[in-house]
């Protein structure tokens, strides 16, 4: 019997992306260094070393920002023939195309996503979100009919690290398409390739001030959130900070739309395809190290096909490769930083503690980075932390059910509402479990599976507004009876 059949190193080739030493913030259309005067640097989270330094953007930085995107939207944007706006996205989206490797590459060198990832589903899904809008962008009228959709004005746009480029694009093309100026503020963690986008922008020639980007942490986010000039909030990000927003706006009348965490129920049948929904929730909990706000964390697998699924995931969980993102072969990279690997490791400890029963397969760490092993809680209570709490990391929980009507009870039992997956051949228990789930997104013998045209979003403490689809149209323009 063969023993080691090692997988040999991949890597793709880093030199494709030139990474500046510093950059400045991008506003009404070039780089200008920051009113602020602080920068701060950006690592890769794979090595631990620096990639850049980038701008801390302060209240004088976004203040001018603001006012690019209010000059741009009164000036030119919001006057353009909707057909001329239309054709900047276009432009955008095949220039996201054109440089799909050197986005993939970035994205994965600043994130610590894996490449694969990075290549086949980050860049390719930001591309054709900007298709997607530039479709509607002269077709607004029949969104919308007799409604007389107009744009809002100045969008101020706050994105997370777990897809910095994807999320970007759901913000951006939008907004843009309905006539809006934005300015869009990268997380922290994961500004390059936002900073990268610019160049982007520079290509397609769009009129300077219609997307602005600045760069800094919640401090930078809070001023955009406060200031005057603005006229809608569009955020992604953790339920405490989206909290904090909703009680800054209370009595603005600024438009907002939130799209915060999960728990999302992965419910296997046992009339399911067991190898295939295998695949579902190895793909539902550690695709992106399970920094995903729709992962599939809490398996729901019902009881007469409990030990045939653990011994099928747990041999599954075997075969992946954690490690270097840049390589071709890994299936989980790097964690996105030291605080998300400190929160991770808190609440498996939690579970530990509670009294679960875990499970991570033999897998040899890289030394330098922040590594978690792809992990798995059995014999885990409802109560448990680990049930309830969103880890925002490779680790699922699982719990078990008899009855269709238990799975929605437990499934149902969060205070999230954002995603679920259904495992069964019946398609009639497909239209009965969906109609239950209190779940913006359900996935049907599937999970984690975008399309632009197709809305995103949640219940309850999942936020609310949808992305994606004519849907998220909709948080970008004002119309005649709302
Ligand atoms: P966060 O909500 O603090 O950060 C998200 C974005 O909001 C970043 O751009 C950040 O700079 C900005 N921000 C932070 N404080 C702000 C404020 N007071 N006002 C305006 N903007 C602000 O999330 P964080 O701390 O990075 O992650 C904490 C947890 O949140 C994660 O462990 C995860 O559970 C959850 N999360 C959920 C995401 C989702 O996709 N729904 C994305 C990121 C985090
Ligand atoms: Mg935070």
């Amino acid at each position: 019997m063969a023993t080691a059949w090692d997988y040999a190193p991949a890597p793709e080739a880093r030199d494709i992306v030139r990474i500046q030493e510093r950059y400045g913030l991008f506003i009404g259309g070039k780089f200008v260094e920051p009113l602020s005067g602080e920068r701060y640097t950006t690592i890769d989270p794979a090595r631990e070393e620096p990639l850049s330094e980038v701008a801390q953007a302060n209240q004088a930085d976004v203040d001018r920002a603001v006012k690019a995107a209010r000059g741009a939207f009164d000036g030119t944007w919001s006057k353009l023939r909707p057909s001329e706006r239309a054709k900047y996205l276009f432009r955008i989206a095949r220039i996201l195309q054109e440089r799909a490797r050197e986005f993939a590459v970035l994205e994965s060198l600043n994130g610590g996503k894996p490449i694969r990832e990075s290549r086949d589903v980050d860049v390719p899904l930001a591309a054709a979100h900007f298709f997607y809008y530039a479709g509607w962008a002269d077709k607004l009228e029949y969104a919308f009919p007799n409604r007389r959709p107009r744009p809002i004005g100045v969008a101020a746009q706050i994105i997370p690290w777990n897809f910095p480029l994807l999320m970007l694009a759901w913000k951006i093309a939008p907004a843009l398409a309905a006539g809006n100026t934005v300015v869009l503020k990268p997380a922290e963690t994961t500004p390059l390739s936002a900073l990268l986008f610019c160049d982007v922008l520079r290509q397609a020639e769009l009129p300077p001030g219609v997307v602005n980007i600045i760069t800094g942490d919640g401090r930078t986010g809070a001023e955009m959130v406060a200031h005057p000039g603005v006229d809608k909030i569009a955020f992604t990000g953790s339920t405490e900070v989206g909290k904090a927003i909703q009680r800054t706006l209370a009595g603005t009348g600024k438009r907002l739309t939130l799209e915060l965490g999960g728990k999302a129920a992965n419910i296997i049948f046992d009339d399911a395809p067991l190898d295939q929904a295998v695949e579902g929730i190895i793909n539902g909990i550690y695709f992106n190290q399970g920094h995903v706000c729709c992962a599939g964390s809490r398996l729901l697998v019902q009881e007469s096909i409990y030990e045939a699924t653990i011994a099928k995931l747990k041999r599954r969980m075997r075969t992946l490769r954690v490690g270097d993102p840049l390589d071709k072969n890994t299936d989980v990279g790097a964690i996105n930083s030291k605080q998300q690997l400190d929160k991770i490791a808190a609440l498996v400890q939690s579970g530990v503690d509670e009294g679960a029963e875990i499970y991570q397969p033999p897998c040899k760490l890289p030394e330098r980075g922040y590594w978690f092993v792809p992990t798995v809680f059995t014999n885990v209570a409802q109560s448990y932390r680990i049930a309830q709490e969103e880890i925002f990391g490779p680790v699922l929980s699982v719990l078990t059910f008899r009855t269709p009507d238990e799975a929605i009870e437990k499934a149902n039992n969060t205070p999230y509402g954002l995603s679920a997956g259904v495992w069964t051949e019946k398609g009639s228990r497909i239209l009965a479990m969906a109609q239950k789930l209190r779940a913006g997104v359900i996935w049907a013998n599937t999970f984690n599976r975008f399309d632009p045209a197709s809305p995103f979003g949640g219940y309850k403490e999942s936020g609310f507004g949808r992305e994606g689809g004519r849907h998220g149209l909709e948080a970008y323009v004002a119309l005649d009876d709302a």
